[in-house]
């Protein structure tokens, strides 16, 4: 038996080290959500999160993932779920629950992404190239979310042969 932390619960699965997590999810876990589509990491279908980051899970083996906090689309509860619906993103739909994780992902680490930062993290494929969609969904969903902080000032290099600022002394703190 392997111990693993899926959707916040601590589940065992009868597998062998290396079977992927995919398998374990779906067939031993009955967590159909996330979806088999290539099986060799590239298409994205069995996204889940692994300690929050973007993981594919068909080439992941479930005994990497013990003591990690696995989350499946099942367990997913994040403002793309709305704005999926808002702008009827899916088409056939079997992409979407590793599009949605891989979106949340996303906008958990950068609230705010541009079109390039979309592209480049967004590395899913969609058969029925919701790609529009996708963009225009992620857009909605980081404009539910609270505006993240201003990055802090530049710290500025002290000029040549300038000394060092010092603390000042107790005394003077005290006056
Ligand atoms: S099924 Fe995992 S990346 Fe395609
Ligand atoms: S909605 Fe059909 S593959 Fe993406």
């Amino acid at each position: 038996m392997i111990e693993l932390r899926v959707n916040g619960e601590t589940v065992q699965v009868d597998a062998e080290p290396d079977t992927p997590l995919l398998w374990a999810l779906r067939e031993q876990l009955g967590l159909t959500g996330t979806k088999f589509g290539c099986g060799i990491g590239m298409c994205g279908a069995c996204t889940v999160h692994f300690n929050g980051m973007a993981m594919r899970s068909c080439v992941l083996p479930v005994a990497g993932a013990v003591g990690a906090d696995i989350r499946t689309i099942e367990g997913l509860d994040h403002a793309v779920q709305q704005a999926w619906i808002d702008h009827q993103v899916p088409q056939c739909g079997y992409c979407q629950s590793g599009q949605l994780m891989a979106a949340a992902a996303l906008l958990d680490k950068n609230p705010r992404p541009t079109d390039g930062d979309i592209d480049k993290h967004m590395t899913n494929l969609c058969r029925c190239a919701t790609y529009d969609r996708i963009r225009a969904g992620i857009h909605a969903a980081a404009a539910t979310l609270p505006e993240p902080p201003p990055p802090p000032p530049p710290v500025e290099e002290p000029a040549e042969g300038a000394e060092p600022p010092t603390e000042p002394a107790a005394d003077e703190v005290s006056q």
